[in-house]
This record gives structure tokens, sequence and C-alpha cells, in this order.
């Protein structure tokens, strides 16, 4: 990661648990990343490896059984997992805003579009109610929806899928923030609407110059988007890095495993994905590395102790073969 820019958004050591009949269970064990100004950190990771707890933990949206039980999550320095509800209102939307995975499920659908969008914009902005409507307009033209002055007045069950997360997009950006948190934006979305909408993101976040979250399951959609890469696994960091440098030569087996799954769905060749088994399931007991069972590379250390982070130059790799190098 660029040490020189100074970061907007800095996670160190989250923890969150969540209370369950089997009693806590820790699903992030210890998160710690810095977001610099105007970057992109694509986070990624296997279903159920803690992603979309991390994305709802900064804005404090977690579900009532979840909570932040260590660490801090930094913005422009101020501590969002201590912050007071109504200090906390005045960052949602306004300076982080969110995206997430079902466009249709975030948009309310006995209002039309653009009283959603204007809604949004006069809650936090002091617009005339014509303002906003012209300003509506303009959010829609440039997340690309044409004919937008009609189709504010159309609701969100005459939008297809990919339109839906381009209002999403535009209502993300209504209120210009610092940071973007995306959790899984076009997972729901066919691949082409999908390819559309990564480039719609990756363009506004460049022209706007904001930092972004880009969180999702499939490391193919990062590359062409993310700066640095983190992946995610059973609520641990096992590598971090700048993009180019994870993609051309990944560190952690996991990675590794994650990388060649990729490579041979690309040669479209019938085989399985190189990664067997499952990841452990919270509160399973855990000793050594949680990637050990299923890791080629496993050796005794492996299973006895879980490794931390090692550093070298801008990477960070949880796994031993990375001690001492
Ligand atoms: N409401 C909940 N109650 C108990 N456990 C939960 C709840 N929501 C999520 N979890 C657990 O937290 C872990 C992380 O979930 P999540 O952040 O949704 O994963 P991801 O987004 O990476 O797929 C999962 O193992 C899941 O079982
Ligand atoms: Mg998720």
């Amino acid at each position: 990661m660029t040490q020189s820019a100074e970061p907007i958004l800095q996670v160190r050591d989250l923890k969150i648990d969540f209370s369950a009949d089997q009693g806590i269970l820790p699903v992030l064990r210890g998160l710690s990343y810095s977001l610099p100004k105007g970057r992109v950190l694509g986070v990624v990771g296997e279903s159920g490896s803690g992603k979309t707890v991390h994305a709802l933990s900064i804005l404090r949206l977690l579900p009532p059984a979840a909570r932040i039980s260590g660490g801090e999550i930094l913005y422009k320095g101020r501590n969002l997992a201590s912050m007071g509800e109504e200090e906390l209102r005045s960052v949602r939307g306004d300076k982080i805003s969110m995206i997430f995975q079902d466009p249709s499920a975030s948009l309310n659908p006995v209002l039309t579009v653009g009283e959603q969008l204007t809604e949004t914009l006069l809650a936090h902005r002091k617009l005339s109610k014509r303002q906003a409507r012209r300003e509506a307009v303009a959010l829609l033209e440039k997340v690309g929806i044409s004919e937008a002055e009609k189709r504010l007045d159309e609701y969100p069950f005459q939008f297809s899928g990919g339109m839906c997360q381009r209002v999403m997009i535009a209502m993300a950006l209504a209120l210009s923030p610092d940071v973007l948190i995306a959790d899984e934006p076009t997972t729901a979305l066919d691949v082409t609407i999908q390819a559309q909408i990564l480039a719609l993101i990756k363009q506004l976040q460049r022209q706007s110059g904001m930092s972004a979250v880009f969180i999702t399951h499939n490391l193919a959609v990062v590359s062409g988007i993310a700066d640095d890469v983190l992946v995610l696994y059973a609520g641990l960091c096992m590598e971090l890095a700048p993009a180019a440098q994870l993609f051309e030569n990944p560190f952690h087996p996991y990675t590794q495993g994650l990388l060649s799954s990729l490579a041979s769905v690309h040669k479209k060749e019938d085989v399985l994905p190189v990664i067997t088994g499952h990841p452990p399931v919270p509160g399973q007991i855990l000793t050594g590395c949680p990637f050990a069972p299923r890791c080629p590379h496993a050796f005794d250390k492996c299973r006895r102790e879980c490794p931390p982070l090692f550093e070298e130059a801008a990477r960070r790799t949880r796994c031993w073969l990375r001690e001492g190098k």
C-alpha cells in the first residue's frame, strides 16, 4: 500500500463477534488495513469469510446479534467504532456511502426513482425541490441512464437489475462521499452488465477522486478496479498487497489457489476448483493456520501455530513460508 498518501480510512485490529446459541462466534479476528485517499482496496474472500460483516461495521449497520468487540475504524482520524449515533448520521451517506449486492432490495418499491433520489439530496443538502430534481436528473445521466428526466418518474420495478444498480450508484454518489463501500455490487448481474457496472464505478471513482472498498468473492472482478487487494479467510487477512504484485506473484498458497481456479475457468476446461475442502465455520476451534487443512504446502508448524502477517515491503502475508524472507 502506498504509505505517502494520508489514509482516509484506517481499520485497526478490528474484531467482530456474533452471539449465537453456541456462544460467542468470532467472525472477524483482528483485521487491519489503511485506505489512502483516491485509492481502491479490493477485499476478496469466499462466502462466509466476513466481508459483509466488515462492510456493515464501518457504518455501524451490523445486525443486533453482532458486535464490534475490539479495534478501531478511523475515518479521518475519528473512530467510527465508538462514535455517537448523531455524529455517525453525519458520516453515513454524506462522507461514506454503500452499495450492496441486491439493488432491488435496497430501493423502495412504492416510491419512484426520482422521489428516492431527491429525498436523499433534500435530507442532506440545502436545496429546493426543483434544484434537487435537476440534480437527480444529472446524477442519472452521470450513471449512464438515458432519458433521465422521464425515467425519474418511474418505479424500481420498471428498471432492469443493471439499471437498478446504476440508480443505487447514483444514490451512493449523490452526496459526493469520500469513501464508497461496494459489497458485491455486480454479483447479482449478468456478466456483460457486470463489466459495464464495474467500468462505471471505476470511471466515477477516478473522476471524483474518492476512495473505495470494493468487496467481492471473485478475484477476477477486482483485477481491473483495485489498487490493493486484501484476501480474507475465516475472518483473517491472509494476504494484502498492491494488486499488480498480487496478480503477478501471489505469495499465499490460498491466493495462489484462487488465481489458479480463475485461470482454469478462463481456459474453459472442465476442471474442479484447485482448492478442495471448505473454510472453517465461525466458532470452530482453530489451532494453527486456518488454511492449513486445505493447503498443499502445509507442514507441522502450520497445524500448530497460526502465522502472523509477515511484512515484506508493501506486502503482508500470513504464511510461515514467508518467515525470514
Ligand atoms: N446474523 C448472523 N448470526 C450469526 N452469524 C452470522 C450472521 N450473519 C453472518 N454470520 C456469520 O458471519 C460470518 C461472516 O458472514 P459475512 O460477513 O456475511 O460473510 P461474507 O460476506 O464474506 O460471505 C459467516 O460465517 C456467517 O455465518
Ligand atoms: Mg457478503
